[in-house]
């Protein structure tokens, strides 16, 4: 019998089921403890209840000796992680990823915004959904802070698609008053009414939670910003993300808008919108206040390092955001992202500090390990849920197995334990490598019954 015929055999029994392969977590926080908030097991054992959640793991002969009966899916050969958190990344711009040769704001207007207006087209926003979602699981991503669309009909298709995808989403309608092209642009009043209807419908429906998404200050009034603390106060929960600081444009474009305002943060502070359900992707260039500020909100950045890259926004400085104790995770900012894979995003991150020399943090692989998974989860609310192996966690994971022939592969060839696995893995291994994608136990990607491979369209 294949190992997915025995998966769901086990399934109809209700029994649990053990997976077996190399494992890999990080329980424990890096940055106290360092390489210690690591567990893997070269030969380990996961074992998965019925009702979708880690009953046990470890060491494989002491797994299997706990549930000497259960079905055995056996992964040997391959890596199994947690599965992957991106804290920020853009369902409309599927279609702008590899857009070169643009700063921000030349980026926004020229390649992304056009983009976006097509979303208006409710058949396109929905065909849009399910491309995007699917390449998050065939990612490896299991649970994601999803910006939005501008139209309400396209937040209703998404969260339809999320809905079937299995993934863990917390999505919103992006809204803007100003400084976009027309067709983005909402009121005050639109953005609240739609937004409030979209959070009431589909906060907390399964894994569904609702964002709400000013897109950024610069593309804000304050009447706009309130409107959206509105709905936060209106539907109890619902989280909060929007952009921070990205580049020296854009902030100076901010505080010319927000003539009061001392600096970029307190344009979101005055409207009420900065707590611990709060995450602001990037933060590349804040003042020292505004970290103090983040980290005694609770508030979260998300670390976009390719988009900073590939649009010159600059380098972030992890070292000052951890200083201060502001909490951080890893977004990959697809569109301007370059891949959405996490794990591309943990090796960018690990270049990027590499190149700020003394000024940066010098990243391990259990440090990048953390930021793809357990930070993630802390900084997108699913901490007790997600995020790591440890027995009552949902059974949210990912299979890395490089393909034969592969440069994964050859490198692994060498490893000696699993320890070793963990630095190529993060470097190498892209969605060629996810063999498996699971959320509570259950498939959201298999590659082994993937669909045929498609090409460049057929001229019309
Ligand atoms: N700031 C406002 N909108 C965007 C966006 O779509 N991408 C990035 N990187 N920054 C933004
Ligand atoms: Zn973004």
């Amino acid at each position: 019998m294949s190992a997915a015929r025995r998966t769901s055999a086990a399934r109809r029994t209700g029994a649990v089921l053990l997976l077996r392969g190399a494992l890999a977590h990080v329980p424990g926080d890096p940055w106290a403890e360092g390489p210690a908030a690591l567990e893997a097991w070269d030969d380990g054992g996961l074992a998965v209840g019925e009702d979708g959640r880690i009953a046990a793991v470890g060491d494989w002969a002491d797994v299997r000796a706990r549930f000497p009966d259960a079905a055995v899916d056996d992964r040997r050969g391959a890596l199994l992680l947690p599965g992957l958190v991106d804290a920020h990344v853009h369902y409309p711009q599927v279609g702008v990823m590899g857009s070169m040769g643009l700063g921000l704001l030349a980026w926004l207007a020229e390649r992304t915004l056009p983009h976006e207006a097509r979303f208006a087209d409710a058949p396109f926003a929905r065909a849009e959904a399910r491309t995007f979602l699917r390449l998050l699981a065939r990612n490896g991503t299991t649970s994601a802070l999803v910006f939005g669309a501008h139209f309400a009909v396209a937040m209703e298709a998404f969260f339809h698609e999320a809905e079937a995808s299995g993934l863990r989403i917390a999505a919103g309608l992006c809204v803007a008053d100003r400084g976009l092209r027309p067709e983005l642009r909402a009121t005050p009043e639109l953005a609240y009414e739609e937004s409030r209807f979209l959070a009431r419908r589909w906060h907390g429906r399964g894994r569904l939670r609702y964002a709400v998404t000013p897109r950024f200050s610069l593309s804000s009034t304050p009447e706009l910003l309130a409107a959206c603390a509105a709905v936060a106060a209106d539907v109890p929960g619902v989280w909060v993300t929007s952009h921070l600081n990205e580049t020296p444009d854009e902030i100076a474009g901010v505080l010319a808008g927000f003539p009061g305002a001392g600096d970029y943060l307190a344009t979101y502070e005055a409207a009420g919108l900065v707590g611990p359900r709060s995450v602001f992707a990037h933060d590349l260039h804040p003042q020292a206040g505004e970290l103090e500020r983040l980290a005694a909100a609770g508030a979260a950045v998300a670390h976009c390092p390719s988009s900073n890259l590939a649009l010159g926004s600059g380098l972030f400085p992890l070292r000052r955001h951890l200083d201060h104790g502001v909490r951080v995770a890893l977004g990959t900012d697809l569109g301007a992202g370059t891949h959405p894979s996490v794990l591309h995003e943990a090796s960018a991150a690990y270049l990027g500090q590499q190149l700020l020399g003394d000024a940066g943090v010098t990243l391990s692989p259990v440090h990048l390990l953390h930021l793809a998974t357990s930070a993630g989860a802390a900084a997108i609310g699913l901490a007790d849920e997600v995020g790591d192996l440890r027995p009552g966690r949902w059974a949210d994971a990912v299979v890395l197995r490089p393909p034969p022939g592969s440069t994964l592969a050859a490198v692994w060839a060498h490893a000696d334990g699993v320890a070793d696995l963990l630095g190529p893995a993060l470097m190498l291994a892209r969605e060629e490598a996810v063999e498996s994608t699971w959320v509570a136990g259950k498939s959201v990607w298999d590659a082994r019954a993937a669909e045929p491979a498609t090409g460049v369209p057929a001229p019309a």
